[in-house]
C-alpha cells in the first residue's frame, strides 16, 4: 500500500502517519521528493484500512499495490471484456454494448413463460431471464419447476430465439441446468457458496453473478475469482442492491458500485432494477440509472399477470411500465455511446 501525501503536507503530517501505521504493527518507508513525499507500507492490510488513512491530514492519496483478486482484476488485464451468451445466437455482454435481458421471475408453465419470452422480446430484449429452481426465503414458498421448468425454457428458446439466463443453487444440479441453459445464474443468496462457484467455474457456461445482498465489492470480486479460478472466464457481474437501514425499497441499488467495478475488474457489470427495487414502479428510474452510470446491461422482471405470479409479483412489468422501460432501452444506451446491440 502506498500513501501519497499532498504537496502541502508538513514533517508532522508525515510522522502522524508513520506513527499510525507503526501503532498497528505495520512499517513505514518515506520517500521524499521534490514536490511530494511517498510513504510505502509493509504488513496487514487489513489492518492499515481501519487506520482511515485518507482522512489524515496531508494525506492525498492511498493506493493498494495489488488487488487479492487476480484473474478477475483489470491490472494485468487493462481491457475491458466482452462475453457472447448463446449458441445459435451470440449476444454480447460488454463495453461495446448494452444487453436487455429480461423474463419472468420464475417459470410457473409453458404459457405463462413463453408469454413473458414474447413480452420480452417485443421490448427489445435479447436474452431471457426466468428461474426454474427459485431460491425463497420460506420453504413454503413456491420453490420452482425444476427440471421442468428448464425444459419450458429450453422450449421456448425454441420458439423466439432468445438464449436463456437461468439460476441454479445447489452444485448438483449445474451439470443439468448447463444442458437447458445458455447462462448460468448464481443469486445473490450464493454468491459466497464456494463450492457451488467453483461447479459453474468448471460448466462451460457462462455465469451471471449477483452481488451477494450483504458482501462488499471486493468479496464479490473474490467470489467471481473462484469461478475464473477453475478456468471460466466469462463471467458477468450483477449489481442486484443490497440490505441497508432502508425500508422504502426491498434493496437499495448501490449505483456506484458500477463504475467501482469497472475501475477495478476487467468483467461486465449489469444491473437488476427488479430485486433491488421490489416495486414496479421504480424499475424504470433505475434502469435509466443504470444506463447512465455506464453499466452493460440491466435485466428486469415482467410477467403477464402480475397478480398471480408466483414470485415477485410487485416488482415485474407489464403494460405502461413495459412500454415505458421498452422506449428507456431503445433510446438511451446509443446517448451514452453504447451502439445497438
Ligand atoms: C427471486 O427471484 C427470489 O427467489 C425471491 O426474491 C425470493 O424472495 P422471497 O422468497 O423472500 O419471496
Ligand atoms: C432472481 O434473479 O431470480 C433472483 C433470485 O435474484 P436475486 O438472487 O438477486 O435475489
Amino acid at each position: 500500500m502506498v500513501v501519497v501525501m499532498t504537496p502541502e503536507a508538513t514533517d508532522a503530517d508525515v510522522a502522524h502517519v508513520v506513527e499510525r501505521v507503526e501503532s498497528v504493527g505495520g512499517e513505514a518507508f518515506v520517500s521524499t521528493g521534490v514536490v511530494r513525499t511517498i510513504i510505502g507500507l509493509v504488513g496487514d492490510i487489513d489492518s492499515f484500512h481501519h487506520l482511515n488513512l485518507r482522512s489524515l491530514p496531508g494525506v492525498g492519496d492511498v493506493h493498494r499495490i495489488s488487488d487479492p483478486y487476480k484473474l478477475v482484476s483489470r491490472q494485468h488485464h487493462p481491457d475491458r471484456s466482452t462475453v457472447w451468451v448463446g449458441e445459435t445466437t451470440k449476444v454480447p455482454v460488454g463495453p461495446d454494448s448494452f444487453t436487455f435481458i429480461a423474463g419472468p421471475c420464475a417459470v410457473e408453465s409453458p404459457a405463462q413463460t413463453l408469454e413473458a419470452a414474447e413480452m420480452a422480446k417485443a421490448a427489445g430484449a435479447t436474452l431471457l431471464r426466468g428461474g426454474a429452481y427459485k431460491p425463497r426465503t420460506s420453504p413454503y414458498a413456491f420453490q420452482g419447476l425444476g427440471v421442468k421448468g428448464l425444459e419450458i425454457l429450453a422450449g421456448v428458446r425454441e420458439t423466439t430465439g432468445l438464449p436463456v439466463v437461468t439460476e441454479v443453487v445447489d452444485a448438483r444440479d449445474v451439470q443439468v441446468v448447463a444442458e437447458h441453459a445458455d447462462m448460468l445464474q448464481i443469486g445473490t443468496r450464493n454468491m459466497a457458496n464456494f463450492g457451488l462457484l467453483q461447479a459453474v467455474g468448471e460448466s462451460g457456461k457462462p455465469v451471471l453473478l449477483k452481488r451477494g445482498m450483504t458482501a462488499t465489492i471486493e468479496e464479490w470480486l473474490m467470489a467471481a475469482e473462484y469461478i475464473a479460478q477453475r478456468g471460466n472466464l466469462d463471467i458477468v457481474l450483477c449489481e442486484r442492491g443490497i440490505r441497508t437501514f432502508e425500508q422504502a425499497t426491498r434493496n437499495t441499488l448501490d449505483i456506484s458500485a458500477v463504475p467501482v467495478v469497472q475501475a477495478t475488474s476487467h468483467l461486465p457489470i449489469i444491473v437488476d432494477p427488479s430485486h433491488a427495487a421490489g416495486r414496479k414502479d421504480l424499475v424504470v428510474p433505475l434502469s435509466r440509472a443504470a444506463v447512465a452510470v455506464g453499466a452493460d446491461g440491466v435485466i428486469v422482471d415482467v410477467h403477464p399477470d402480475p397478480e398471480t405470479a408466483l414470485c415477485d409479483g410487485p416488482q415485474a412489468l407489464l403494460g405502461a411500465e413495459l412500454r415505458s422501460l421498452a422506449q428507456a432501452m431503445r433510446q438511451l444506451p446509443p446517448v451514452v455511446g453504447r451502439v445497438d446491440a
